[in-house]
């Protein structure tokens, strides 16, 4: 197994790939349902692991407004490479676009190493590109997380996020974030 400390600066190195998933990607499923286990521990929810079926519907069916994303290294030979994973939705509503991130989780064993910030400013910097030259308008971004994700919300809060609201009736309570990505 790659150890962490080979590892060094994901944003720069070689080594280091992000993809967006499509139905011909369903062989990293095992990689992702792994990871999304991880993600849900102490949550008080059962993950229930994305059959093949459910992959069809999320990435052919519903026309590419939910997109997967992996990222992955080479030097790591286990989980086809795979250190983390997260979901960005898009919705076109009647006055304008809303972007949701959801599921932001890197593997337990290769956490504090940059492969989260790594993957969620590949993401922001796409959405980026789309206000600015595909639909030429401002997108909504949101995004939940637990008040206990400590790192991820600071995470957030540093790349420019806003705290809109907190809500108290969930098991673990979740803190909402929004940021407006402008052309
Ligand atoms: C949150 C999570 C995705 C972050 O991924 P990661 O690869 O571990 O984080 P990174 O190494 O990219 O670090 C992110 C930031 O936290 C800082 N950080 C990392 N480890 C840290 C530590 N032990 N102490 C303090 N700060 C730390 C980094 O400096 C970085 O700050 P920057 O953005 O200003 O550079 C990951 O920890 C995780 O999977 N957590 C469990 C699931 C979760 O909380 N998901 C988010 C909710 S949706």
């Amino acid at each position: 197994m790659t150890d962490r400390k080979d590892i060094l600066e994901p944003e720069a190195s070689a080594h280091v790939h992000i993809q967006s998933l499509s139905w011909g990607d369903r062989n990293f499923l095992p990689a992702v349902n792994k990871l999304m286990a991880q993600f849900l521990e102490n949550s008080g929810r059962d993950y229930q692991p994305v059959t093949e079926h459910d992959f069809y519907d999320i990435t052919y069916r519903q026309e590419r407004t939910v997109i997967p994303y992996i990222i992955r290294d080479f030097r790591v030979p286990e989980n086809d490479g795979v250190i983390g994973t997260a979901t960005l939705v898009m919705t076109r509503l009647l006055d304008g676009w809303v972007a949701k991130i959801e599921d932001v989780v890197v593997d337990k064993r290769f956490r504090g190493l940059r492969y989260g910030r790594t993957l969620a400013k590949f993401i922001f910097d796409t959405l980026q590109c789309w206000a600015t030259g595909r639909y030429k308008q401002p997108i909504e971004v949101y995004l939940k997380s637990r008040p206990d994700q400590q790192l991820a919300n600071a995470m957030y809060e540093r790349m420019g996020f806003n705290l809109i609201a907190t809500a108290t009736d969930s098991p673990n309570g979740r803190h909402l974030y929004q940021k407006i990505i402008t052309p």
